[in-house]
Parts: structure tokens; C-alpha cells; sequence
């Protein structure tokens, strides 16, 4: 594992200024145009997708990311409509995206301080985003298993990235990246210096979802959904829309998807079955969970082939897995289904090559 080595060992980004997190209030303006002289920018409207700054474009129930349904030829079964809620097209290409706004907004730095969150690559992009956004530094570790893709949009938005052996989904609270980011927090050697949100036991990961995925889907189906489907990882996906629609509606039944393996290369789900209690994130409200179904590395990467080659849609691996569930409920079921699609396959390439280098064989 990769450990810190110095604390003056820092690169240029923990020279930045101390900040706080939260959003700077709007600035006015300090003086009028010259008469005659409109100001060149433009209005900020969502309607004409105009945007002031890139946080804006965060999904909301509002302006909600998009269901796409599942053709005939990848879905024959017409009373099991599938829909993909398709989360790729957020600003920093995943889910993620709406947890680290609430993370960054629930966050209090003092003089001096500056983040450091452990991630499998998605929440940790999204946060190092956001923080660039705010001018704020941020350190993230990763599990060194994440795709190398992952690692270079990191080190892309300039965030000091730590490797650490560890699951793809960080695990053990003291171990792996997870660990290193507690001793980063807690050890006396670095004086407070650093702040973790730890999406892993933030209640707002959960509030993300119950405020803006899970409504969201309520509206765009019109209250109609049956079924829904999404991965363990952090759990907030799955505790905060599961939430949401079992308030709306009980019978709305929630299927939570987890590798069929301890060892798997589905970067961001965890496999929740027979793992230590201390080890089961704690935000994780097993009550709003109607079934756990597992799911093979290969099952999902095909089921991810398939969907691109037969619909077009280009999806990332945990898309793969959770969809080879709902085709599993599909064929025996009915009823109106919405699956999370959590990001898309462009960080993922080198992992889906594999598999096509498998074709045929
Ligand atoms: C690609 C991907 N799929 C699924 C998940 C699981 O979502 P959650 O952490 O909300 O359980 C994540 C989480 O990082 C992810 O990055």
C-alpha cells in the first residue's frame, strides 16, 4: 500500500489557499455597464441549457437524468418494461455526481485543512471536480485494482491519488483505503489537516438519493413502477431510492444486486452476503431491501456487449450486472421496472476489451 511519506512531500495543489467548501455567495455587481453596453454574458436558464457554473448541471427531480427503455430485441417480455435511468450524462460521468454535491455542501473546512475521501473511482472524480469548482485541495485513495482509466481522470483534475491494496469497493473501515484515509484524519502526525466526508457513513449519501434519484424516478414513471434495481457499494443508491418509493408505495419491490464473488472486477459494487456486520456499510437500511440476487464478472460484462450491440447503449459493467437481474425477474415477472445504469462504458474500455478479445472462442 501507498502511504503518505512526507508531509512536505506535497505536490502544487496543497499549496492552494485554505477554504471553506461551502458555495461562495453570489457576487454582486460592483458596477453598472456604461450606458449602452449590455453585458456580454448570458442569463443562466436550464431551459436553453445555459449554465453558470458546471455544478449546476447536477440532476435534480426538476431537470432529472433520463429513463430510456429497452428495446424488443434486448427485452421481449412486453409486460416487463425495462427502463434505464442513465446517469453517464452527469457532469462527472457517473451517479456519483448528486452524492458528492451533498457530501461538499455538508462539509466544514477550517484554515488550513483540506479533503480526503476513499473511493473505487466515481465518487472520488465527482468530488475532486467539485472541489476544483471551490478551489478547495483534495486528496483521494483508490483501491489500486480501479481501472486505469479511473486513476487518470484523478490525476486529470489534479487530486494527489494514494493506491492502496485493497476490494474494489474499499472495504474494511480500517484497512485498505479506507484505513489510510482514518489514519490521514485521525493520526496526530497530520495535525487535523485533513477532512473525510466518508461517504461510507454520511447520512447525506443516502439524503442524495431520497431527495433527487428516488423522486425523480416517482415522476418520470408517474408513480407507476413495480420493480426497481440497483447494486450494493456505499449503499446510499439503493437505502435512499429504496426509501423514497417504499414511502410512496410499500409494494414497490427493491432488488439490491452484489457480486457472486468476494473477488470480482465490478469496480464500485460490493458484495453485502455473509460479510461481517462491521464490515457492511453503515448506512445501509437492510428493512427498504425486498432481495439480494447475485451476479458473475462475465454476466455482466456480456450483458453490458449486449446492451451496446443491440441498443446502442453504452453502459459501464455494474449497469451489466444489475440489468442480468432484472432479465432474470423479466422472465418470469411483470410488471413496470426502472435499473440504475450508474455510469457509462468509456471508463471501462480496457476492462470490456477483454472480454471481446474472448469472442469466439
Ligand atoms: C459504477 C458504480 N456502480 C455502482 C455503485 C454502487 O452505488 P452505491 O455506492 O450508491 O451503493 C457505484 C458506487 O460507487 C459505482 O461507482
Amino acid at each position: 500500500m501507498q502511504r503518505p511519506t512526507s508531509l512536505t512531500d506535497r505536490p502544487e495543489a496543497r499549496t492552494k489557499a485554505p477554504h471553506s467548501v461551502a458555495p461562495s455567495p453570489l457576487r454582486s455587481v460592483s458596477s453598472s455597464p456604461p450606458a449602452g453596453l449590455e453585458s456580454p454574458s448570458l442569463v443562466a436558464d436550464p431551459r436553453t441549457r445555459v449554465y453558470d457554473t458546471i455544478a449546476d448541471l447536477i440532476p435534480s427531480p426538476d431537470e432529472p437524468t433520463p429513463l430510456v427503455r429497452l428495446s424488443e430485441r434486448t427485452n421481449p417480455n412486453p409486460d416487463f418494461p425495462i427502463y434505464l435511468k442513465l446517469e453517464g450524462g452527469n457532469p462527472f460521468g457517473s451517479i456519483k455526481d448528486r452524492v458528492a454535491k451533498q457530501l461538499l455542501d455538508g462539509t466544514r473546512l477550517g484554515p488550513g485543512q483540506s479533503l480526503v475521501e476513499p473511493s473505487s473511482g466515481n465518487t472520488g472524480i465527482a468530488l475532486a471536480a467539485l472541489a476544483n469548482a471551490r478551489g478547495v485541495a483534495i486528496d483521494i485513495a483508490v483501491p489500486e485494482r480501479v481501472p486505469e482509466e479511473k486513476k487518470t481522470a484523478l490525476r486529470l483534475l489534479g487530486a494527489t491519488l494514494w493506491e492502496a491494496d485493497d476490494d474494489l469497493c474499499p472495504l474494511y473501515p480500517s484497512e485498505g483505503a479506507r484505513g489510510l484515509v482514518k489514519s490521514m484524519v485521525e493520526s496526530p502526525a497530520y495535525g487535523g489537516r485533513y477532512i473525510s466526508p466518508n461517504q461510507y457513513e454520511n447520512a447525506l449519501n443516502v439524503q442524495a438519493h431520497y431527495e433527487s434519484t428516488g423522486p425523480e424516478i416517482w415522476r418520470q414513471t408517474a408513480g407507476k413502477i413495480d420493480h426497481f434495481f440497483a447494486a450494493f457499494g456505499t449503499c446510499g443508491t439503493i437505502t435512499g431510492v429504496g426509501r423514497f418509493l417504499k414511502e410512496e408505495n410499500e409494494s414497490v419491490r427493491i432488488v439490491g444486486v452484489e457480486p457472486a464473488r468476494t473477488e470480482h472486477n465490478l469496480p464500485g459494487m460490493k458484495r453485502v452476503s455473509g460479510l461481517p456486520e462491521e464490515l457492511v456499510p453503515k448506512i445501509l437500511d437492510r428493512s427498504v431491501v425486498d432481495e439480494i440476487a447475485a451476479v458473475d464478472d462475465q454476466d455482466a460484462y456480456r450483458m453490458g456487449i449486449r446492451l451496446a450491440r443491440n441498443d446502442g447503449i453504452l453502459v459501464g459493467p455494474t449497469t451489466g450486472a444489475i440489468l442480468s437481474v432484472a432479465f432474470r425477474v423479466a422472465s418470469q415477472g411483470h410488471g413496470l421496472a426502472v435499473v440504475i445504469a450508474p455510469d457509462d462504458a468509456f471508463k471501462y474500455l480496457s476492462s470490456y476489451a477483454g472480454y471481446l478479445d474472448d469472442e469466439g472462442e
